[in-house]
């Protein structure tokens, strides 16, 4: 599974720090910064992640700012993404099994560190299962991106 991760410069401890959590459990993660110290506009990461989660390169992507609605808000921009916000494990279960999210963002202002460690693991480790009346759901929302 090929994952990105990317972070503006109010979320780099949380986004080192779930970088590394991933890392420990074999994932395939790609670094898209920023890194300590380097102020960036967060909708300049959002785009770069989810463009190669549009395309295919990676599997799933990871945004974190301040709040992560900035960055859910550049990301769903980006035809093909379905970008949840996400701040709680039941949220994070649930849009893979409704929504198939494909990238999520977090508050790094908004949940601690530990919390936002297992609300990543959910969210990967949750499969979605393609049930039919969600399908129909998620296809309306790609119906809006024509
Ligand atoms: C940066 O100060 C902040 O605006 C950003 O991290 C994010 O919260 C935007 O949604």
């Amino acid at each position: 599974m090929k994952i990105g991760i990317g972070c503006d410069h109010s979320a780099c401890g949380h986004k080192d720090a779930i970088l590394e959590h991933l890392k420990e459990q074999g994932y395939d993660v790609t670094d898209f910064g920023t890194q300590e110290g380097v102020r960036v506009d967060y909708p300049a990461i959002a785009k770069t992640v989810a463009e190669k989660v549009a395309d295919k390169t990676l599997d799933f992507g990871i945004l974190i700012c301040g709040t992560g609605i900035g960055m859910s808000m550049a990301a769903n921009k980006v035809k093909g993404i379905r970008c949840a916000m996400l701040s709680d494990t039941y949220s994070a279960r649930m849009t893979r099994d409704h929504n198939d999210a494909n990238m999520m963002s977090l508050g790094a202002r908004v949940i601690g560190i530990e919390l936002a460690k297992d609300v990543v693991d959910t969210f990967l480790k949750t499969e979605c299962p393609h049930t039919p009346r969600h399908e129909v759901r998620i296809k309306m929302i790609a119906d809006m991106e024509k």
